[in-house]
């Protein structure tokens, strides 16, 4: 028996499940199967066996082998909600923010999402993916492996295909796996109205983004300002019928109906939820929707948390995601999305390491192959830094504990 790879010594191999299982809800989220003192072996890109040292087979020999002693070995992140393609940072509004203005104030003043816009659609192709392929290695080497990437800075016909086809370079261009989604309904253009642009989306922008099976879900930015739960459910039952399923930004600045429209229309999961109550988490008990936590812009635009806790002792799933992007998320990395789970929503390391793992997997419609350590899934796994416990990574929050990436079966980066 021979393997490409054999991973020894590890002192805890966190997240180990049977196949089949597709996420954990309620209860269930506080378990997280950790393997002490454990072997895994990678071959062809998939993780073929695992188990602790004391069974390790033998007549096996490796290719490589990696001493793990003192590290853990997690799983991948699942990033399930990023916009890391942008042309450029907003630090000026940040400083804005920081003198008193809201994420409302300075949209309305043409800044915000128009302002990406308008530095998106003076690049070409090349020099966008130029500026996005960076970002995507910054979360490699955080330790995500898979990740989803929206449109929704472009508005325009062209300027949304352009960011669709650097998600999908990106997706060939580095070992990450990605889902894209088309997100026209970001913002209104300064240049048309509400109903002219609606029906730009419905009649141009998804027939075209289909064409060239750009997207493999459609988004709205449903809230007060931007896009009612009316004008979201068109938008949305038009990508639907080009097979493109829903995923919404729901009650992020306010409560704004997202949930609702999100449940009615089948969504795949509703993100934000910052400003949601106990009625939302009733209709989300009764859907199949993974509720989805963005934490990082909670804390970057000071809205309250997420009820997260609340959801989780509702029965609720919980998803946990970075929603990177330059206005109200500027950081992609996952293990702080996962610490601030802990702090800010009461969250244990666990239950956030499921949230950040398989619920997000399950998300994207990776559970399949990602997500857990599991025979036969796609061998994407970090190795960390030596720590004494799974529970240092959100402790500690902030430093970089992500040591070797391991993705599609090879060592992708090392610190
Ligand atoms: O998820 N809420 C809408 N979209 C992004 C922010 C976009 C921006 O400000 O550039 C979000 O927070
Ligand atoms: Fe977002």
């Amino acid at each position: 028996m021979t393997c490409d790879l054999l991973l020894t010594n590890i002192k805890g191999l966190v997240q180990v499940r049977n196949a089949g299982f597709t996420r954990a809800a309620g209860k269930a989220m506080a378990e997280l199967p950790v393997l002490t003192d454990a072997f895994l072996t990678i071959h062809q890109s998939k993780i073929i066996s695992f188990g602790s040292m004391s069974s390790l087979p033998h007549e096996l020999k490796s290719l490589q082998t990696i001493d793990c002693t003192d590290r853990f070995v997690f799983p991948s992140f699942v990033d399930s909600h990023t916009h890391l393609v942008f042309a450029a940072s907003r630090e000026e509004e940040f400083v804005m923010k920081i003198k008193g203005a809201t994420y409302q104030d300075i949209a309305a003043a043409g800044g915000g999402i128009l302002n990406s816009a308008r530095k998106l659609q003076s690049l070409s192709e090349d020099e966008l993916l130029e500026r996005s392929l960076p970002r995507a290695w910054e979360i490699i080497k955080s330790g995500t492996g898979a990740v989803e990437i929206k449109s929704g800075y472009g508005l325009t016909v062209k300027d949304e295909i352009k960011m669709l086809r650097v998600a999908k370079r990106i997706a060939q261009q580095t070992p990450l796996t990605v889902k894209t989604t088309f997100l026209g309904a970001h913002a209104v253009p300064s240049n048309t109205t509400k109903e002219a642009y609606i029906q730009t989306i419905i009649q141009e922008m998804i027939p075209a983004v289909a064409e060239e099976k750009l997207a493999d879900y459609i988004d709205v930015f449903c809230e007060q300002g931007f896009f009612t739960p009316d004008e979201t459910e068109k938008i949305v039952e038009a990508g639907k019928a080009y097979s493109m399923r829903p995923r919404l930004h729901a009650n992020q600045l306010y409560n704004s109906g997202g949930v609702q429209v999100g449940v009615k229309t089948g969504a795949l999961s509703v993100d934000h939820l910052e400003n949601i109550g106990s009625e939302e988490i009733e209709v989300l008990k009764k859907s199949a929707v993974m509720p989805t936590v963005l934490p990082g812009a909670a804390l970057f635009l000071n809205l309250p948390f997420p009820p997260g806790r609340a959801m989780i002792e509702a029965g609720l799933p919980l998803a946990i995601a970075s929603d990177y992007n330059p206005g109200s998320a500027p950081s992609g990395n996952m293990s702080l999305m996962v610490a601030l789970a802990c702090i800010k929503m009461k969250l244990t390391p666990e239950e956030a390491i499921n949230a950040a793992t398989i619920n997000t997997a399950n998300a994207i419609e990776l559970s399949a192959t990602q997500g857990s350590i599991t025979e036969g899934k796609q061998a994407n796994i970090f190795i960390t830094k030596p720590m004494p416990s799974y529970a240092f990574l959100p402790y500690a929050f902030g430093s970089q504990l992500v040591d070797k990436v391991i993705l599609k079966g090879k060592v992708v980066s090392e610190m």
